[in-house]
């Protein structure tokens, strides 16, 4: 077992999503979470996400989250944390602010949150990692470093509300023919503060995360193809002072701010070539998972508390051998408290017994809660 123990043993879920009411106990070690489609297994994971980010993976507005009868959700953990009982209780009545609670005390600032309860999950649209925009990947070095350093995620937060301002500003400017660069400035001079900073961790994270990845990626899934991550960003090239000095003109026609770390991405290659490209979806998939895995390693690395893992529908597409080299690998005390999804129970029985696994739990969501 990992030196600290990190896991949620209860949730109550109160009008979260398509529950009800569901109160469910959890092994501290696998949990394979059954069920029909629409049963709700995605959106369990997602409580529990949200139990740590105190926010939805799956939906950006609260709106959504509330049973569409109802108007509030409450979700509630008892996690262990360094042998510590701790309740986590998350409010939300439409209209209001919501409500966090940490051993019943008011929590107020997210940044106060945010790093406490580490997490990793995977569901099948993160495909779009490999195959979306750039902002999905940006989202991804963000989440992490966001968990492990509070100067980042103060300073991402301060950098993209000075970013849209910059911008208002930019496109202000081109409506009314005016210009003041003085005010213009003023935006800059924050930007380029919190950009610089932010651009020193994603430099100094990446050279950490590749080679994890790597590893992962050859050792864990006998991967005999090259593969590589690199790290672009306009300030690898220029200092940001020059990059902002050099694009004002451009800033002003365009009516935004064209290059920054807000423009920062990640390229990722299999054999030379861009895996979206050429890359088949079981290599996708793999590519994908040692991502997310490396991610997870660091996480643990860094913060010396084992993140909780989330794996939806991940055997999709996936051949024997990968599924058992996963189950395997997260039956090992590398992992500490991991949900699985899968549809047919039967399916994750034979799994469990080909593969050994010890210490799990098997929660059937049955028919749908009304
Ligand atoms: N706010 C909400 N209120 C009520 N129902 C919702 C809400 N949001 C989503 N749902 C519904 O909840 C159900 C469960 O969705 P979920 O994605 O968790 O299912 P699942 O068990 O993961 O299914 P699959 O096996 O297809 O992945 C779906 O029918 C979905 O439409
Ligand atoms: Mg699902």
């Amino acid at each position: 077992m990992p030196e600290t123990p990190f896991y949620i043993h209860n949730i109550k879920l109160t009008n979260f999503k398509n529950f009800g009411f569901i109160s469910l106990d959890f092994s501290e070690n696998l949990n394979f979470i059954t069920g029909n489609n629409g049963i709700g297994k995605t959106s369990l994971l997602d409580a529990v996400y949200y139990t740590c980010f105190t926010k939805s993976y799956l939906t950006s507005s609260d709106l959504l989250v509330p049973n569409f009868k109802d108007d509030f959700f409450r979700i509630e953990s008892n996690i262990v944390l360094n042998t510590e009982n701790q309740s986590i209780e998350i409010k939300y009545l439409k209209q209001e602010k919501k409500e966090v609670l940490v051993n019943k005390v008011r929590i107020d600032k997210q940044a106060e949150f945010i790093g406490k309860y580490p997490c990793v999950i995977i569901i099948p649209d993160d495909n779009q990692l490999i195959l979306g925009g750039s902002e999905v990947r940006r989202k991804f070095i963000d989440s992490t470093l966001s968990q492990l350093s509070r100067e980042y995620f103060t300073n991402l937060v301060i950098y993209n509300k000075i970013l849209a301002q910059r911008n208002a500003l930019l496109k202000s400017f081109y409506e009314n023919r005016s210009f003041n660069k003085d005010l213009l400035d003023i935006y800059t001079q924050k930007l380029l503060e919190c950009g610089k900073i932010i651009f020193n961790y994603r430099k100094q994270y990446l050279q950490k995360f590749v080679p994890i990845f790597q590893t992962i990626y050859q050792q864990i899934f006998k991967g005999n193809e090259s593969i590589s991550i690199t790290y672009e960003s306009e300030l690898l090239l220029t200092d940001f002072e020059t990059v902002m000095s050099k694009n004002e003109q451009q800033d002003r026609t365009a009516q935004r701010t064209t290059e920054g770390i807000h423009t920062d991405d990640l390229v990722f290659e299999l054999n030379n070539f861009p895996i979206r490209k050429i890359g088949s979806q079981g290599q996708q998939k793999t590519f994908l998972l040692s991502l997310k895995l490396a991610q997870y390693e660091l996480l643990k690395l860094e913060k010396q508390v084992p993140p909780l893992l989330l794996l939806d529908d991940i055997f999709d597409k996936l051949d024997v051998e990968r599924i058992s080299s996963i189950l395997r690998l997260i039956n090992t005390d590398r992992f500490s408290q991991v949900f699985i999804t899968h549809t047919d129970e039967k399916a994750i029985q034979a799994l469990i017994r080909e593969n050994e696994i010890q210490n799990y739990k098997i929660i059937n969501l049955g028919p749908l809660q009304k």
